[in-house]
């Protein structure tokens, strides 16, 4: 990167981030940026652009235009074709990039020169850093190597999850349906003409193993409610994805600076998750760009605030998105019709379905 010198440490296997199923959804200038830093190909190749998507109200379904609203697009291709590129890419300029590494500690946070200890092939090792770029997810090990009481937590967690399945099937439309019935949400999504991603509202502590293939087929037909017809096929893969919304603050502890998941969780509904963390690694990386060739560091003195701006943009949409799809356990009869008259005014007025296009399709990055 820019001639800057980096170590990539990771615990899992390539194999495992390669095929771990995730979202599949990429923002505007994400999806531009993935092709300036080269590691584009594939995606223009295989990535289906969506200039819309639909919203179904108990099987109404109503288009929201990004072309014509906001004149944008976003782009279906699955988060762990995003991480073969990017592994492809890094290998072949030399790595270095390590799989499977256990133990990982950092130290030293505050000084000028922070440590990773690990243990790779069973060998215990050290990397003497400049910085350390926390990028370890929500259950890694740096956010939680920032002592107590310097990180403020926000969180919220919503009283359902999203069963989710992968199907050899079509998916019923070509574009997404976000469906919202009297039986619960429900989004129909893909990952290629052939592969359908779709998912079910389900309760926050539903056991997969209550779910039978045909009881999810069954589910997902009625939550269409008739708006399309949605073939079955056989299902590659089942799961239960828990619903949160969590950040810290601030995004930085002395030369330790979290991006992505490390830092924040957004509920899945408007598939914000991966487009935060690239933009987290935009900033980080033009902040280290100007601290190596400028010998500025304001930028990675602002990297926090920066962030963070982004960040609850995206909290609260991802929340506003999640709020106005799901059926919630103590909704009154009074919340059940603000929210249809939330989702009819949304779908019929220009202005309303404006905001929504644009975040959707990702807001610009600077
Ligand atoms: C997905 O394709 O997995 C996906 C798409 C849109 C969402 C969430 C997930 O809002």
């Amino acid at each position: 990167m820019q001639g800057i010198e980096s170590i990539i440490i990771e615990n899992r296997s390539r194999d495992y981030v390669e095929n771990r199923i995730r979202a599949g959804l990429i923002e505007h200038w994400a999806a531009d940026l993935l092709a300036d830093v080269g590691v584009g190909e594939r995606l223009k190749r295989e990535g289906m652009l969506h200039w819309g998507i639909n919203i179904g109200i108990n099987g109404e379904l109503h288009r929201i235009d990004f072309k014509a609203l906001v004149n944008k697009r976003v782009t279906i291709y699955g988060q762990q074709e995003v991480v073969k590129d990017l592994v492809a890419r890094r290998l072949a300029d030399g790595g270095p990039l390590l799989f499977e590494v256990d133990d990982v500690t950092v130290h030293d946070l505050k000084t000028q020169k922070p440590k990773i200890r690990f243990k790779h092939e069973g060998r215990p090792q050290e990397i003497d850093c400049d910085y350390v770029a926390g990028c370890d997810g929500f259950h890694g090990i740096c956010r939680p190597s920032i002592p107590d009481g310097v990180l403020s937590v926000f969180e919220r967690e919503y009283p359902f999850g999203w069963l989710g399945i992968l199907s050899e099937s079509p998916p019923p439309d070509h574009e997404l349906i976000y469906s919202y019935t009297d039986r619960g949400f429900a989004l129909y999504t893909m990952r290629s003409p052939t592969l359908a991603r779709l998912y079910l509202q389900c309760d926050h502590d539903e056991e997969i193993e209550n779910w039978s293939d045909q009881r999810i087929w069954d589910e997902l037909h009625k939550r269409l409610g008739g708006a399309r017809k949605l073939q079955e096929g056989k299902m590659l893969q089942k799961g239960i994805t828990p619903m949160r919304s969590f950040v810290v603050e601030p995004m930085q502890y002395g030369r330790l600076f979290l991006a992505g998941d490390s830092a924040h969780i957004v509920p899945p509904t408007g598939a914000k998750g991966m487009n935060l963390a690239f933009a987290d690694v935009v900033m980080l990386s033009r902040a280290l760009e100007d601290f190596y060739k400028n010998k500025r560091s304001d930028r990675l003195e602002n990297y926090s605030s920066k962030c963070l701006r982004r960040v609850w943009y995206a909290q609260r949409f991802s929340w506003w998105m999640t709020q106005i799809m799901h059926r919630f356990p103590n909704e009154s009869a009074f919340d059940r019709r603000r929210q249809l008259s939330d989702l009819d005014y949304l779908t019929s007025s220009r202005a309303a379905s404006t905001p929504l296009a644009e975040q959707y399709v990702g807001l610009p990055l600077d």
